[in-house]
């Protein structure tokens, strides 16, 4: 039975991850800062075979926050096989460029509080040797666009940190897996003119995560084709890619 801790649980990809599972059995600790949808998820769960879930509210803003949070996940289930961090905020990348305090204040949600996180995972993971860090990052961490560079580089900084991370942890047998969906169909990314043929279902890209997380994948674009694309794009020479309009 898998001990997992979710932070963001809330999110419509974290919730499809959850429900697979929940399907064999899982025991939950979910942090996310909304105490009505926490309730609304946990009840969902253990609607679907989840053998316990503990529901903790807390706004992963709020760092001196996290230690207390771990140390009840651990505490509750003497342990963890899983700890995945999804939360995650989409900037208005205009009024980020207006406004100094607004761009680190998302780099803060989107990059900081997840490098925090990790940094108060790994000790216990190091000292349990073994279990799987999980992180949602994503394909804009790749490269920085005009469109959306104060998100994309708040999640390559975690992507980099994941990256020295696991070249800590893999000595101890705990994995960390850096997981950079494509477009996805969520609250996040709701009235935004995404192309369709482009853009999957949570459900789709949970598919891949869990499977992903459970072979201790180190990178997993989500959807696979992602991938290629990132590798097209990633051969773009700088001369080229700043004359894009993307
Ligand atoms: N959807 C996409 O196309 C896409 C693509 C690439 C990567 N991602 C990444 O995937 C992850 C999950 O996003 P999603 O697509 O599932 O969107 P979502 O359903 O909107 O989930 C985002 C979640 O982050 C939570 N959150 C935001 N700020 C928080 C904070 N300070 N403390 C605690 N929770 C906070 C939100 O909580 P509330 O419910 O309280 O607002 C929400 O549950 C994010 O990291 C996102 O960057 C998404």
């Amino acid at each position: 039975m898998k001990r997992v801790l979710i932070v963001g649980a809330t999110s419509a990809i974290a919730a499809a991850c959850a429900r697979r599972w929940a399907a064999d059995g899982a025991r939950f600790f979910l942090a996310a800062r909304d105490a009505e949808k926490l309730a609304a998820v946990a009840s969902d769960l253990g609607a679907r075979g989840a053998s316990e879930v503990i529901p903790f509210q807390m706004d992963a803003s709020d760092t001196p926050a996290h230690a207390g949070m771990i140390r009840e996940a651990f505490h509750a289930f003497q342990g963890l096989d899983i700890a995945l961090i999804a939360h995650g905020t989409l900037p208005d990348q205009a009024a980020c460029e207006r406004d100094a305090a607004l761009t680190l204040r998302e780099f803060g949600v989107n990059g900081l509080s997840v490098i925090a996180l990790l940094t108060s995972l790994a000790p216990r993971f190091e000292q349990q040797q073994g279990g799987a860090l999980a992180v949602i990052t994503s394909v804009a961490g790749d490269r920085g666009r005009p469109g959306n560079y104060v998100y994309g580089s708040a999640k390559a900084a975690v992507s980099t940190f994941c990256e020295g991370l696991r070249a800590r942890l893999f000595r101890c047998g705990v994995t960390v897996t850096d997981i950079r969906p494509g477009f996805v169909a969520t609250p996040m990314t709701r009235g935004l003119p995404l192309p369709g043929w482009l853009t999957s279902t949570p459900e789709a890209v949970a598919k891949r995560i869990v499977s992903g997380i459970e072979r201790g994948a180190d990178v997993l674009y989500t959807p696979f084709y992602w991938y290629f694309i990132l590798c097209a794009i990633r051969l773009l020479p700088r001369a080229i890619f700043k004359r894009l309009k993307l």
